[in-house]
């Protein structure tokens, strides 16, 4: 089992102090670090068009990246290219244990897993990027350096690569297996592989208010939501023809913000936090079990929540049993409510935990359609 230690300091204790805040370099904070899978495996993955990868080089002094499927590297010689595979977690089910060392921080927070394998002198170069993430180092050493958050101007060093320009390290480190680098959004930094190597990055992300904003305007058109026009019937007497006064203002503001409710809010959150961004390893078609078969094999199998599936509830509604999916909301009659955290929160489902709502017919028809369709799949204990 993979077991984090953030040296002298508690989970709560790294809320406070660094996370959104300052980088952290993390001595040994995995000891016995073993990579999630070899080299070999991640071109496995790499040569599938359905995963996301990239590859980052030098070319006569030019920065070179290309997106794949990859299927030889010969060419690129044995120094100076990294290669990179997005969203790990969709395609390995073994990274959940890396992912589970975080979960201090809730998963609606979480990105994905990226993997980086690169041969010596190898990097993607100087850049800031816009969420924390925690670089675990796997096997080889990687040289780190970090800049101080600030005015940094960035340029695309290739169509496909946002540099920064050369900063002054505020860290400089050696990274050797196990050590993380925490960073905070907003840090320029900068890795080179020093000896063939693999690194493991934990992402976590939010949105520009921007983006949700215009996210919520599509999710209001598309399900004709806030079609009321604002509203003035106690209206009193204006003598500047061309001036909105301060109560006209608040009125607008008021019957704006009146329709953001926390329904509102949570429906279209629910949604938009779950949509994945990368694909899933789901079946092109339903897998076809009965509700029978399901229960028959939970007698003697785990359920298991697919790698990259996106899952919440909130406090507010997870009573009335709205919980979301993959950007959608599902709704469950109010008296199978308890059984979402455990949907939402556990990445496997026993027999025994599950157990209690398995004589409701409601339930185990939804769960037959979330195993039909590749949310969830069966392994033996
Ligand atoms: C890498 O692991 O190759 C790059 C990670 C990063 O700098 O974000
Ligand atoms: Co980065």
């Amino acid at each position: 089992m993979m077991q984090l230690e953030l040296g002298e300091l508690t989970p709560e204790q790294f809320l406070k102090e660094y996370w959104q805040k300052k980088p952290l370099v993390i001595r040994k904070g995995f000891s016995n670090f073993r990579d999630l899978l070899s080299p070999e495996e991640m071109a496995g993955l790499a040569c599938d068009e359905m995963v996301e990868s990239r590859r980052i080089y030098k070319e006569q002094g030019e920065w070179q990246a290309e997106f794949g499927p990859f299927d030889s590297y010969e060419h690129l010689g044995e120094s100076g290219w990294t290669l990179v595979v997005q969203a790990l977690n969709n395609w390995l089910p073994g990274a959940e244990q890396l992912i589970q060392c975080f979960d201090f921080i809730p998963r609606w927070r979480f990105d994905d897993v990226m993997v980086s394998y690169a041969t010596p002198g190898g990097g993607v170069g100087p850049h800031i990027d816009l969420y924390d993430v925690f670089i675990c180092q796997g096997s080889g050493r990687r040289r780190w350096r970090v800049g101080d958050r600030g005015e940094h101007r960035e340029f695309a060093a290739h169509p496909a690569l946002l540099h920064t320009e050369a900063f002054e390290p505020i860290i400089d480190v050696e990274l050797l297996p196990g050590d993380i680098l925490y960073l905070p959004p907003g840090y320029p930094h900068d890795g080179v592989t020093l000896e063939e190597s693999m690194s493991f990055s934990v992402g976590y992300r939010t949105a520009s208010a921007k983006d949700m904003v215009s996210a919520l305007a599509d999710h209001l058109i598309d399900n004709e939501l806030g079609c009321e026009q604002i509203e003035d019937p106690d209206r009193v007497i204006s003598l500047q023809s061309g001036r909105v006064d301060e109560s006209d203002l608040a009125r607008i503001k008021a019957q704006l913000l009146a329709k953001l409710d926390d329904r509102l809010i949570s429906e279209f959150s629910g949604r938009y936090l779950t949509a994945s961004k990368c694909e899933l390893d789901l079946p092109e078609q339903s897998l076809g079990f009965q509700s029978t078969d399901i229960l028959e094999m939970l007698k003697a199998q785990t359920l298991i929540r697919l790698g990259g599936l996106r899952v919440l509830y909130f406090d507010a509604s997870v009573k009335q049993g709205l919980f979301y999916i993959n950007g959608e909301e599902y709704q469950l009659s109010s008296a199978l409510s308890d059984a979402i955290p455990f949907l939402c929160d556990q990445q496997q489902l026993s027999y025994s935990c599950i157990a209690p709502w398995l004589d409701s017919r409601e339930f185990i028809e939804q769960l037959t359609l979330w195993v039909n369709a590749g949310f969830w799949y069966f392994e033996e204990d």
